[in-house]
């Protein structure tokens, strides 16, 4: 794991996702309604938009151009226009350092949208 520091934690928002960049990866930094921090890859799958120019709302990363919301949990799109998930990176807070893992990302194919496994 080569986790790299990414934003202090105190600066994220429940409402405004902000767009870090890590080895060349552009990243958004969310906190979801429970306070946890995730990190998404930027990049709208439908187009070439930055999703941290987008909004937080109901759990989810929604795209501003064609409203794709995308899951904070396993980064897929709850809705068409986008069809194609982006990557979720792990994120580990150290104090008020929030630490990004773009080498790494996680893999959510055991994962509901909420987070929460398969049965
Ligand atoms: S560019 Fe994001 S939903 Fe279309």
């Amino acid at each position: 794991m080569t986790a790299t520091r990414a934003c202090s934690a105190s600066e994220i928002s429940t409402s405004e996702p902000r767009k870090v960049e890590i080895d060349g990866i552009a990243v958004s930094i969310v906190r979801d309604s429970a306070g946890q921090i995730h990190a998404l890859g930027d990049r709208c799958t439908h187009g070439d938009i930055s999703l941290s120019e987008g909004f937080v709302e109901n759990d989810t990363l929604e795209c501003w151009a064609h409203g794709s919301q995308f899951s904070l949990h396993t980064g897929r799109p709850l809705n068409l226009p986008a069809y194609e998930p982006v990557p979720v990176y792990p994120v580990t807070i150290d104090g008020d350092d929030v630490l990004v893992d773009v080498t790494n990302p996680i893999d959510v194919s055991g994962l509901m949208a909420d987070g929460k496994e398969l049965t």
